[in-house]
């Protein structure tokens, strides 16, 4: 079983470890988009940084990690109905700007999630998938890493293709978190990809090479870039044990506050912190 880790433990230890990856650190971006009229609110660690990845615009650095804040208006109606979708969630992300691409961002997903010097998971729960063709994220998931053909899923456009709207986009390699029969479905073909709540997607990586006009139009951009996301709140729930993203530490703390019914948690060294 793996060790158990709060969600501002995560939040840090993600965003040292692309530090040591020669990430730079930025500060979450404002939930509202700044000239960017396809988004209501940002709903991604990348939607702030379009300019970023297209070239309009230098980044400070062309490795960069965040831990975003989102609100994804298209969950809304699945919040309350699954264990894993949030109205607010926190997005770790790390970005190349045309540098490092496919190779580096697997390894690195892979070393993080299950190097028992970061997180630390199970490898024989995690399940990659990859764009349908996408062979050379194939190569990397059975070669480099020594997943099992049979372990790498294949999923089309719906699941495997990440684009919000216009601006840049491409295909994308997850992974997802096998959490066990009790919280699975119970279909005979309940597998990776299912919509239950038993297989996790817990990673995305993207790999960042279009722009979409916003017409389903698709051209290159002038760089390759990745796109990184890992929502906190769901690598905290795998981490922790815990049914729901409701369940976690730091939503706890609040609600066993809230609510008068026996705390599971024991609050006595919860210190209330002081009215502004
Ligand atoms: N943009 C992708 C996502 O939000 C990866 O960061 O899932």
């Amino acid at each position: 079983m793996h060790k158990s880790y709060g969600v501002n433990e995560i939040r840090e230890m993600y965003l040292k470890f692309f530090e040591s990856k020669g990430h730079l650190r930025l500060p979450s971006f404002s939930l509202i988009p700044q000239n960017d009229a396809s988004l209501l609110l940002i709903n991604s660690g990348m939607a702030p940084m379009k300019p970023y990845f297209t070239g309009e615009t230098e980044p400070p650095r062309k490795r960069v990690c965040t831990c975003q804040k989102c609100i994804r208006t298209g969950d809304i109606e699945n919040i309350g109905k699954t264990e894993r979708h949030g109205t607010y969630f926190e997005m770790l992300g790390n970005f190349s700007f045309g540098d490092y691409f496919k190779k580096e961002a697997i390894a690195w997903c892979w070393e993080f999630l299950t190097s028992p010097e970061w997180l630390g998971l199970e490898a024989d729960r995690l399940y990659p998938s990859i764009y349908l063709d996408d062979e050379e994220s194939f190569e990397i998931w059975n070669q480099d890493i020594h997943i099992a053909p049979e372990r790498i899923f294949r999923f089309g456009k719906a699941d495997n293709f990440w684009e919000h709207g216009s601006g840049p986009c491409g295909p994308c390699s997850e992974v997802y978190y096998d959490r066990g029969p009790e919280y699975g479905c119970g279909k005979p073909d309940c597998t990776v990809g299912c919509d239950c709540d038993r297989y996790i997607e817990i990673w995305n990586n993207v790999f960042s090479q279009f722009n979409n006009d916003g017409q389903g139009n698709y051209t290159d951009l002038i760089q390759k870039n990745i796109d990184v996301g890992a929502g906190l709140e769901r690598i905290a729930c795998v981490s922790q044990n815990v049914d729901s993203l409701f369940d976690v530490d730091t939503v706890m703390n609040i609600t066993c506050l809230l609510n008068t019914s026996p705390s599971p948690r024991d609050l006595s060294t919860y210190s209330m912190p002081s009215s502004a």
